[in-house]
């Protein structure tokens, strides 16, 4: 069966922004974060708090945080990678973070800079003090299907890492298809197997990339599996045209109509969401990707 409702994690700000070849200025940003909100997002990604070489799109975070208006009973959580990260969101007054490994040795160094193992001793002391702090802590996980110079990843490693990160102390763990490579077979008899590793499905949110069509397929294939949030940007944000491996997230509107045409609850205005991505659009120059925002704009 399907759920009644579904909370979808808007990850514009971050994984979108954080892909696109343009810094995008911080008004901007705290606009966007605004506009989300009102349009019925409950839970909006906000940033990271990365090494700023690392990520230079993100590296305003500190002040977007202290400048971003909080809108009444919306969580806005952050990526925090280290104990040097946490530092900075606890001293901005951040209540939610995440942490975020890696199911493959390669994607572990080309993110993090370190093992697999290497990884997990990092977040452990991240996690402990965050808990220890009251925040709220989810992890993801990354390559969860396919890896770039992997290959496909043996869902028993997947399983294992899902099950080291939880340990940690994450209430939740978001299942990544970072290069979108998945279909909804491989979804389903990944659930299951975290299933059958003592991890139900109501712990787990699904991220899917979009770049080869598959995202809403497999959303509905998680959704069918006992899954109740769902991860999705704004406009399907962090397209960028110029790289192959690196296309944008589902679109939350794409997903949007998916929810209401199956009856399941969002909260999500629609229309607000659309003239937001529109203007977002504007911003960053190009046309959307999301084939919904498309239709909804020429109406
Ligand atoms: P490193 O270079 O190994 O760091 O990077 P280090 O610990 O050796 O420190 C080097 C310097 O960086 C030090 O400064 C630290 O203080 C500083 P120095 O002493 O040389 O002056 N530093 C920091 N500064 C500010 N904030 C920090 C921080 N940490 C260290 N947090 C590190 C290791 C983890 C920091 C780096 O690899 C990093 O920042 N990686 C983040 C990459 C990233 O953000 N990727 C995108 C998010 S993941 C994603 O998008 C996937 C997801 O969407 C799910 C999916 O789709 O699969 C979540
Ligand atoms: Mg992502």
């Amino acid at each position: 069966g399907l759920p009644s409702a579904v909370t979808i994690w808007e990850v514009g700000a971050r994984d979108g922004l954080q892909n696109e070849p343009a810094v995008v200025p911080l008004d901007v940003k705290l606009e966007f974060l605004e506009r989300l909100a009102a349009a019925g997002l409950t839970v909006v990604e906000a940033t990271s708090f990365v090494h700023p070489k690392w990520v230079p799109q993100l590296a305003d975070a500190d002040e977007l945080i202290s400048r971003l208006r909080q809108a009444p009973g919306v969580r806005y959580p952050v990526l925090v990678p280290n104990d040097r990260g946490l530092d900075r969101a606890l001293a901005l007054g951040v209540r939610e973070i995440a942490i975020f490994g890696s199911a493959t040795e390669t994607f572990a160094m080309r993110n993090l800079n370190t093992t697999v193992d290497g990884s997990l001793a990092m977040f452990e002391p991240v996690v402990r003090r965050a808990l220890s702090s009251g925040l709220r802590v989810r992890g993801y996980l990354s390559m969860c299907f396919g890896d770039p110079w992997e290959g496909e990843v043996p869902v028993p490693q997947v399983v294992s890492v899902a099950r080291r990160l939880l340990d940690l102390g994450c209430d939740q763990l978001s299942l990544g298809d970072t290069i979108g490579v998945g279909t909804p077979g491989h979804v389903t008899a990944l659930i299951t197997a975290l299933g059958s590793a003592g991890v139900p499905a109501d712990r787990l949110a699904v991220h899917f990339h979009d770049t080869y069509g598959q995202a809403l397929a497999n959303t509905l294939a998680a959704l069918q599996a006992g899954v109740t949030t769902v991860d999705s940007s704004a406009g399907g944000l962090g397209g960028c045209p110029y790289a192959k491996s690196a296309t944008g997230n589902l679109a939350t509107e794409d997903l949007v109509w998916q929810l209401n045409g199956l009856g399941i609850e969002t909260g999500v205005d629609l229309a607000a969401l659309v003239r937001t991505s529109l203007w977002m659009a504007d911003h960053l120059g190009r046309p959307s990707p999301s084939a919904v925002v498309r239709a909804l704009a020429a109406d």
